[in-house]
């Protein structure tokens, strides 16, 4: 939908309006002044006089938002996979993150109250892992929902006591939606009637069939309550991870998703974020949804006030003027105007993408009378 008008394409060529509408005569158009000339006649009628048409398209902020830096390989670096944690309700999929948090406070922060953002990370061996302390499916379907992939990995928790049920499929479909490797941690092997077998036969009417069955599915029996083979699952992801061979360049300016947000009393907006490309760094400026401000203050999943987040690092981000839904994109901006245009437009997609809404329920509800 390229198109000029016959005056602006004469003061572009150097040519008279009368010119141009000859021309466009001699082609069998007639225009007037103010005529809109798409691309191709512009470019055959340009032709005529030796001057060639370049058609560039119109370019919204969010395209320019959008555009990668040149990198090459030698910029990319291994980054912590992000795992997130699924499963029926009631398997323990929270006992099990809190198992795995646990397992890992170094001594000197025993006793400490350990702040809760949402996300965690930690470290095995000098690797760090991931968590995304939200609610599996929630997770997925908000973020999905606006587009963004954060999870490298699922771990489906299947309580060993009461096997595959409606949600573990639910789950099962989402990761295979997302094309999102499933690591399965059968858990509750503490109690005198799991059967981990029977959950191992379940688990191949869906297509996973355990490695020791001659499938791929890694499975580790785990006890969230007993903390029993927690390190093994630990160990298992990063096996996992270490086949994604995942990577980011730390050298660019961040990019990624807010993960939750909240408006809190004293702080004010405070978005928990996933780095996802490059370092975020106090003082960028950031468009977060249709929320922006300069980056204040940075915590991070220990509740220590850090100065950079790379990629796969979860933190808090305080200087925000508006809370951000999770699931919204953040991208760091050099220029102010580029993120009040983005805004504007994103604000204004918003608002079509409600009136349609508005118009069909409205529609659907004359038909519902009818
Ligand atoms: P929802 O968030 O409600 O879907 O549940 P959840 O999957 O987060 O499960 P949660 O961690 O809340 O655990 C549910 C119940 O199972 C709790 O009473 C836990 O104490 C118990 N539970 C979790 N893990 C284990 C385990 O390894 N062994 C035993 N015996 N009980 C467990
Ligand atoms: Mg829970």
């Amino acid at each position: 939908d390229e198109s000029v008008t016959v005056l602006e394409l004469s003061q572009a060529m150097g040519k008279t309006v009368t010119d141009i509408i000859k021309k466009l005569m001699q082609l069998g158009v007639l225009a007037t002044i103010n005529q809109e000339i798409d691309a191709d006649t512009a470019s055959i009628l340009a032709a005529d006089w030796g001057i060639t048409v370049e058609v560039k398209k119109s370019v919204t902020a969010e395209e320019i938002l959008a555009e990668e830096p040149d990198e090459t390989d030698e910029d990319l670096i291994h980054r912590p996979p992000v795992v997130t944690v699924m499963g029926h309700v009631d398997h323990g999929k929270t006992s099990l993150l809190d198992a795995i948090r646990e397992t890992n406070v170094i001594a000197s922060e025993a006793g400490g109250i350990t702040q809760h953002i949402g996300a965690y990370q930690v470290e095995i061996d000098g690797k760090k892992i991931t968590f995304l302390d939200t609610p599996g499916h929630e997770a997925f379907t908000a973020m999905r929902a606006r587009g963004a992939q954060v999870t490298d990995i699922a771990v489906l928790v299947v309580a060993a006591d009461d096997g595959v049920m409606p949600q573990t499929v639910e789950a099962i479909n989402h990761a295979k939606a997302a094309g999102v490797p499933i690591v399965v941690a059968i858990n509750k092997i503490d109690k005198p009637d799991a059967t981990p077998d029977r959950v191992k036969q379940e688990l191949t009417e869906y297509g996973l069939v355990v490695e020791e069955w001659g499938g791929d599915t890694i499975t580790v029996p785990v006890s969230a309550k007993a903390r029993q083979n927690i390190d093994q699952l630990l160990e298992m992801i990063l096996l996992v991870a270490e086949v994604q061979d995942l990577k980011a360049n730390p050298e660019r300016a961040a990019r990624g998703t807010v993960i939750e947000a909240q408006l809190d009393k004293g702080r004010g907006p405070v978005a928990t974020v996933l780095v996802q490309k490059g370092t975020l760094n106090i003082g960028d400026v950031i468009v977060a949804g249709t929320a922006v401000g300069k980056v204040r203050a940075m915590v991070d999943d220990k509740g220590r006030r850090v100065k950079k987040a790379d990629p796969s690092m979860p933190v808090e981000v305080l200087g925000l003027s508006d809370v951000p839904q999770a699931g919204d994109t953040f991208s760091v901006v050099t220029e102010e105007k580029l993120a009040k245009q983005v805004i504007s437009e994103r604000v204004n997609k918003r608002k079509e993408e409600e009136q349609k809404r508005t118009s069909k329920v409205s529609l659907d509800d004359l038909f519902k009378q009818i």
